[in-house]
């Protein structure tokens, strides 16, 4: 029976990924191994997370444990084990991340033809309190073996062969497409594998809920200042939208992937570009918003649309159910 079927035949993320792939034969193995890496990291992080109340016990970050050792802070600590995962893949050629100012360039002997670019520990201003914390990553592809450079990263959005996130939350949820789709993964500690849990996810049409940092308010413009506006005091009838803001993006897109609804952090007169990087943040949210059937919309264009002129550039953005951010956008527009 089908229902029996379910129990003892385990998809892990690995067995997904491999026949999701074998329709390209010739990347197959190359974007597993990636990919297995990326995992790796992931519940490296993951147990760091759930042990980061514990290793108060014993030391906190920043200061001395009981043997009078440094404790690296959690999204260093994190970075370093990513970055080491990605290299020692054998498949990355430029790693670009959050934590770090300057790309990491895989030296030859041990380059691939990935660029992976990643935010190792979103959301770190919730670590402290126990409160939902992610890992956000994009994949670029390149087509020829040329000497990498800075412009095999600074592509657009839809450029990207795969993007994903995993959160950190009351369990342990990956999320990833390759552009086929929206797929979740969630770790069962007892096997340490990441098991489908959430098949060909889609994001509903419109949402009940918005997700802003209303605390910015007096600094938002005329546009994202009526949406919201809206969203309290609807005209047409309809009911109020609920706030929901954890203040971690990874907690908050993963609740509008589910839930539906919309995300902002936009531009303001304090910071225009607003605050979420393009790489790292905007664009791996972008990929699998849209591929989920929703929308992720800059202000001015669609998301993935950006040409990034530098690594660690930011972005208003503005992204969900698909209803949602149509209505956003037709206040920019009627605002030029
Ligand atoms: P990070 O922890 O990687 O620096 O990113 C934090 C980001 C993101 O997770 C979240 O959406 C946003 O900061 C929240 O910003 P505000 O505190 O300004 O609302
Ligand atoms: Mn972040
Ligand atoms: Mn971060
Ligand atoms: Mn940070």
């Amino acid at each position: 029976h089908a229902a029996d079927a379910q129990r003892t035949d385990l998809m892990t993320i690995t067995r997904f990924v491999l026949n999701e792939q074998s329709k390209y034969s010739e990347s197959r193995g190359d974007f597993t191994i990636l990919l297995s890496h990326i995992v790796l990291g992931c519940k490296f992080v993951c147990s760091a997370v759930n042990k980061a109340g514990l290793a108060k016990l014993i030391g906190l970050a920043g200061e001395t444990n009981v043997q009078g050792e440094e404790q690296k802070k959690l999204d260093v600590l994190s970075n370093e084990v990513f970055i080491k995962a990605l290299v020692s893949s054998g498949r990355t050629c430029i790693l670009v991340s959050e934590e770090d100012e300057e790309p990491t360039y895989v030296e030859p002997s041990r380059r691939g033809r990935y660029s992976v670019v990643f935010d190792p520990l979103d959301g770190s201003s919730n670590i402290d309190c126990g409160v939902s914390i992610g890992t956000i990553f994009g994949i670029y592809q390149l087509n020829d073996s040329h000497e990498p450079n800075l412009e095999d990263v600074l592509q657009p959005g839809k450029n990207m062969v795969a993007a994903g996130y995993c959160l950190y939350g009351s369990s342990c949820t990956l999320v990833l497409s390759t552009g086929t789709g929206v797929n979740g993964f969630t770790l069962d500690p007892s096997l340490g594998e990441f098991i489908l849990t959430h098949p060909d996810l889609k994001i509903p049409k419109k949402g009940k809920i918005y997700s802003v940092n209303e605390g910015n308010a007096k600094n938002w413009d005329g546009p994202t200042a009526k949406y919201v506006e809206k969203c309290k005091f609807p005209t047409d009838g309809s009911s109020p939208k609920s706030l929901r803001y954890v203040g971690s993006m990874v907690a908050d897109v993963h609740r509008t992937l589910l839930y539906g609804g919309i995300f902002l952090y936009p531009g303001d007169k304090k910071s225009p570009n607003g605050k979420l990087r393009v790489l790292y943040e905007v664009f791996p949210m972008a990929f699998l918003i849209e591929e989920a059937g929703g929308q992720a919309f800059t202000g001015k264009i669609r998301a993935l649309d950006l040409v990034p002129k530098k690594i660690h550039e930011r972005s208003p953005i503005f992204l969900g159910s698909y209803d949602d951010v149509e209505e956003i956008k037709a206040l920019y527009a009627a605002a030029e």
